[in-house]
């Protein structure tokens, strides 16, 4: 694949190669496969006996990956499904207790700019955004038909973090009210006019905000990390490593804690020299603080410039 048919720039991936340090014989997990760019650094560095898993809730992520890694034979697999059921995923292709394990939270460029997947208020389109269409989950449209004024504004504050959410969620209803609102474009108009003139001021455009709490709340892209962090540790060897990109402070929070928990279990007064509660800590975290991408980073892919890199190592 050449540089221009790159679907999509990974984010922080010498910090993952250095983080998880597989051996060349080791089994790696991607949770958020995409269209495979972790997937293929590890699987570079990995020696002829090394192999990778690969999973992701979307099929067009999993045929894009599965173009790109197909070089790499039976080296490779890629499995549909929720990185919420890595554990059971993994049970179930009776895969071995894996070394590392990464995911890389969020969307694709390749997603974003499809437009027929809803994505994106660039290009008009469908408003679906589902990752898998075939989930049974609501559409953004049906969402946004759904929710009253009051769920509207607070979906778009949390998740979008939109001062201007009260003026949006107004906007929408008003809109609603007199055709439904069923495509990107339509969205897009609607946002625009409640930010109103002021907006061409603004740093982003306005509909950015909107779009991205949307895109998190139809796939309720939050609620399964703690879930994703406490499975890809059970599925861990002892030693083996566990590494989570998030770009959402709220997804970022819910990394740091998940991970913390699994790192402080115990409850033993300090001093003890056995652990008597039986509740034994599972990993311990390898990254004080999250680890951010450089400003050289952020030049070349801005999308880079909100991720939060965090790992933990699994303990015997
Ligand atoms: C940021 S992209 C991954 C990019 C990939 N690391 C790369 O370097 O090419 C995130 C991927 O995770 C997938 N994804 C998001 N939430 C998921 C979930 N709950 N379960 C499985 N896959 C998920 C998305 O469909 C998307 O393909």
């Amino acid at each position: 694949m050449s540089e221009t048919d790159v679907p999509h720039r990974s984010v922080l991936v010498e910090e993952v190669l250095r983080l998880l340090d597989p051996a060349p014989d080791a089994l790696v997990v991607d949770a958020t496969l995409g269209p495979g760019g972790h997937a293929e650094a590890l699987l570079r560095r990995l020696g002829p006996n090394g192999r990778l898993i690969g999973i992701d809730r979307d099929p067009a992520a999993l045929a894009l990956a599965r173009a790109r890694l197909a070089g790499f034979g039976d080296r490779f697999a890629a499995l549909h499904g929720d990185h919420r059921d890595v554990a059971m995923i993994l049970a179930r292709a009776g895969a071995p207790a894996a070394d590392a394990i990464v995911a890389d939270l969020g969307i694709s460029s390749a997603q974003l700019d499809d437009p027929s997947r809803g994505f994106s208020f660039s290009a008009d389109g469908p408003l679906d955004m589902r990752m898998d269409p075939g989930s049974g989950l609501p559409s953004a449209a049906e969402l946004i038909a759904a929710l009253d004024e009051t769920q509207l504004r607070d979906l778009i504050a949390t998740w979008g973090e939109d001062r201007n959410a009260f003026r949006i969620a107004r906007a929408i209803v008003r809109a609603r009210s007199s055709e439904p609102i069923l495509t990107t474009g339509q969205l897009r108009t609607v946002v625009e006019s409640a930010a109103g003139p002021a907006a061409r001021r603004f740093r982003i455009h306005p509909a950015t905000r909107t779009f991205q709490a949307l895109r998190i709340a139809v796939n309720r892209e939050v609620e399964g990390i703690r879930e994703l962090v406490t499975g890809a540790v059970e599925r861990l060897r002892a030693g083996g490593r566990l590494a989570v990109i998030a770009f959402h402070s709220l997804e970022d929070r819910e990394v740091k804690t998940a991970m913390h928990d699994l790192a402080h279990r115990c409850v033993c007064p300090p001093g003890l020299p056995v652990c008597g509660c039986g509740r034994t800590n599972l990993v311990r975290l390898i990254t004080s603080g999250a680890i951010v991408p450089s400003d050289d980073e952020v030049a070349f892919n801005p999308r880079a410039r909100s991720a939060r890199l965090r790992a933990v190592e699994k303990l015997p």
